[in-house]
């Protein structure tokens, strides 16, 4: 992790990102650091996919979707279509990965999972990647009421708040009635029957 430079990341925040983003992406890193610590994850790492997980976020739906056609990043996400179609703006995801790879030139797979798959999960993830999905969901400046409780859950049993974090949005997107990507339904498909 020795090349990447955190004054970059920090810079770039502050270039794209509004004053609430930062914020998030702050705490996101605060809490992913906390929980890397208590689950033996590296934590530099946790903070570095945590500061960098929403650098895409700055981008519209539909910029997303151009990010994407250019230069075929699109071929590297096999969800691609039916988020474009869909909902666009998750691919800031995906796409934030492709920036952490090609403007801070982060090749450690595990920090470029984690943030890609930050909002929808995908099946076997590893502790950073769940780091960063739960911390995402529960950080400070997120205001539903099951946060505090959450977070509590999160310093003794990252795996259990994993599938409620994970749980808590399937529901949100069906009380929501929007669609549902397959990527969220393989996800919840694995961790069910895994746990069965
Ligand atoms: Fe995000
Ligand atoms: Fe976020």
């Amino acid at each position: 992790m020795k090349n990447v430079k955190i004054q970059e990341i920090f810079d770039y925040l502050y270039e794209h990102l509004t004053p609430e983003r930062i914020e998030h992406s702050y705490n996101v890193a605060a809490l992913a650091i906390k929980l890397a610590y208590k689950n033996n994850t590296d934590v530099l790492k946790a903070q570095i996919a945590g500061l960098l997980h929403d650098c895409a976020k700055y981008m519209t739906g539909k910029e997303l979707v151009d990010f994407f056609n250019k230069y075929d990043r699109k071929i590297t996400y096999k969800y691609f279509k039916k988020t474009s179609k869909f909902l666009p703006h998750l691919l800031h995801s995906f796409g934030g990965g492709v920036i952490a790879k090609e403007k801070f030139k982060i090749e450690d797979k595990d920090i470029l999972n984690a943030i890609k798959n930050h909002t929808q999960g995908r099946r076997n993830m590893s502790t950073l990647e769940k780091i960063i999905f739960v911390a995402d969901s529960i950080s400070d400046d997120r205001k539903l009421n099951y946060v505090k409780r959450l977070q509590e859950l999160a310093k003794k049993d990252l795996e259990k708040t994993f599938f409620e974090v994970l749980r808590k949005k399937v529901e949100y997107i069906i009380k929501q009635r929007t669609y549902i990507l397959q990527q969220i339904v393989d996800t919840w498909n694995w961790y069910v029957s895994k746990n069965k």
